[in-house]
């Protein structure tokens, strides 16, 4: 006799990693006997099954009535916590509530529901770890969303639920095709760098341009729900696998090239030598790229110049496929060029 699905509550589910997972769990047969439970907070999510849930994580019972919240824990067995104030450069105390106390009250949850709790973190609280080679500066653009996400962990750890969590890198699209629910950062700047709009790419020497296609944390988070696992801390990274940033613009040159555009490759500068006044004169909008060009390469750098990786591990334990990052970065660069545009 087959069993019945477990239910498994997604938050998050109308954004880029949500909407991936969806996608990977309709790929699956039977949906790897697994039941997704969508929540959003105010978007749709358009590859939902039958039905979503509206939660709010900066509510009490996350928005939901007494009787609702029983319903729902009683329903769920499983919730992947995806859902997070993701946007870099804001003040501390906007992401407190909703990547902070927000996954306080997921664990709540999750401990009324007996349902164990897989956590999208962040590759970057590397950078922030205690024996990290090099402090971030304060001012990093990134600094605040990371430590949040690093608190969040906390809360986690601090509990006594069962928990993995999965720390990914930026991420770009399917490794398949390119899909992506939204442009990501990285296909955001590298269209501004394939425009040839970069006068210069600041980058810390050696660094590691670490993207990984978003399949690939799907693959690894469904198939270890499907194979009960409740435990574990994974880098969803490619680590020194990872491209340089030389091959990083070899790529957006071949893209450039594909498109019928030469693509002249902007000299790579160490960042120490950007000049504030001189970032000043330029547009907006190419001050802006080169100070998060700046902030990123320093998190990498903080982290000793390349990410820690679990790819082998993933491999070997979650099925997760063997990608060439320049060809998923390529596809992700295509889909980018011909839909999101
Ligand atoms: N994308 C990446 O490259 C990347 C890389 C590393 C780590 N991560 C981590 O992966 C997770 C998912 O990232 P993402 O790229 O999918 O983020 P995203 O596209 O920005 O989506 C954020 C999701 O969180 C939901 N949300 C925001 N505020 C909420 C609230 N108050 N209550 C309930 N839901 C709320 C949003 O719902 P609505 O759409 O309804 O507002 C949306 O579904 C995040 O925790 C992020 O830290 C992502």
């Amino acid at each position: 006799m087959s069993q019945a699905p477990r239910t498994v509550l997604l938050t998050g589910a109308s954004g880029v990693v949500g909407r991936s997972l969806l996608r990977e769990w309709r790929r699956r047969p039977d949906g790897g006997g697994l039941r997704l439970l969508p929540a959003s907070h105010h978007a749709d999510v358009p590859e939902a099954p039958d039905r979503t849930v509206t939660l709010d994580l900066t509510a009490d019972r996350l928005g939901l009535d007494a009787d609702s919240y029983a319903a729902l824990a009683d329903e769920v067995d499983v919730v992947i916590h995806s859902a997070g104030l993701t946007e870099w450069g804001l003040p501390a105390e906007r992401y407190e509530p909703i990547n902070v106390a927000g996954t306080r009250r997921i664990v709540e949850f999750a401990e009324r529901a007996g349902a164990a709790v897989h956590f999208m973190s962040t590759a970057f609280v590397a950078a922030l770890d205690d024996g990290a080679p090099k402090p971030l500066s304060e001012g990093n653009v990134c600094r605040n969303y990371i430590s949040s996400k690093r608190a969040a962990e906390q809360v986690l750890a601090d509990s006594w639920l069962p928990h993995t969590v999965f720390r990914p890198t930026n991420l770009v699209g399917d490794s398949v095709d390119g899909w992506t629910a939204q442009p990501q950062i990285v296909q955001l700047m590298s269209a501004w760098i394939g425009r040839g709009r970069a006068p210069y790419i600041p980058a810390h020497p050696g660094i590691r341009m670490d993207f990984v296609p978003q399949d690939l944390l799907s693959k690894a988070v469904l198939t270890a729900i499907e194979l009960g696992e409740e435990e574990g801390d994974f880098w969803v990274t490619y680590g020194d696998e990872a491209m340089d940033v030389d091959g990083c613009l070899a790529v957006l040159v071949k893209h450039a090239a594909e498109r019928g555009r030469t693509l002249r490759p902007p000299a790579i500068v160490p960042p120490e030598t950007l000049d504030e006044d001189e970032l000043a004169r330029l547009p907006p909008m190419s001050r802006s790229y080169l100070s998060v060009l700046r902030d990123v390469s320093e998190v990498t750098w903080c982290s000793g110049g390349v990410l820690p990786t679990s790819m082998p591990l993933l491999r070997e334990r979650y099925d997760v496929p063997e990608v060439q990052d320049t060809d998923a970065y390529l596809r992700s660069l295509t889909y980018a060029a011909e839909h999101l545009s």
